[in-house]
């Protein structure tokens, strides 16, 4: 006969192999669940599906871009440096393809869209390259976009009660069938950028 004080080993131990087997279980369902979004993220494409305004107040999306290589950039017109300064040196390096940069279309993405109207990128763009199109849309479609090519965005107040944007400052270059091609780095001299362009519209030597 088995006494009280005998069995309690035996119990614990089975509960321990029972604890041991549940936890097994609930770190291979873990597993499952997260490592195919790891795999993914780290397999997903930079850029994808998009349907935006231009300044003209048109839509544009991914499909219209097809059979063209694009270069694409994010910020916002009130940006005090970082994007006049891409601005600048992309319509400078458009300048140097000449005829060739009828091979290439360069979009400039709002990050700001709530300010950012079509009107509003239309007078800015003014100033620079016509190959420029600047685009906007709603908070959603900027988010949506904004993720596709894993940009990082953020609204930072500022002490007289404004706000300005913190943004990634990469042209992301994609190539005639939408496939990520490379970056331009902001700041990177002149000749880099302009090989890199060429050799995405095909007019390398
Ligand atoms: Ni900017």
């Amino acid at each position: 006969m088995t006494t009280e004080a005998e069995a309690r080993p035996g119990r614990r131990l089975g509960s321990i192999i029972a604890l041991a087997c549940l936890m097994l279980v609930l770190v291979g369902i873990m597993v499952m669940i997260i490592w195919p979004r790891v795999v993914q993220t780290a397999v997903s494409p930079i850029g994808g599906p998009f349907t935006l305004t231009t300044q003209t107040g048109e839509k544009l999306s991914d499909a219209d871009l097809q059979g063209k290589p694009f270069a694409i950039f994010f910020g916002f017109t009130r940006c005090p440096e970082v994007c006049p300064t891409t601005l600048w040196e992309t319509t400078e390096a458009l300048k140097s393809l000449g005829p060739d940069a009828d091979k290439l279309r360069v979009l400039f993405v709002s990050v700001d869209p709530t300010r950012d109207t079509p009107e509003f990128m239309a007078r800015y763009l003014q100033s620079f390259d016509k190959h420029i199109t600047g685009l906007t849309g709603t908070e959603a479609e900027i988010a949506d976009v904004g993720k596709e090519y894993r940009i990082y965005y953020e609204k930072v107040p500022t002490e007289d009660g404004d706000y300005t944007m913190n943004h990634t400052a990469s042209i992301f270059l994609m190539d005639a069938q939408g496939q990520f091609a490379g970056t331009i780095s902001y700041g990177e001299d002149m000749a880099t950028r302009l090989q890199k362009l060429r050799r995405l519209i095909g007019t390398a030597t």
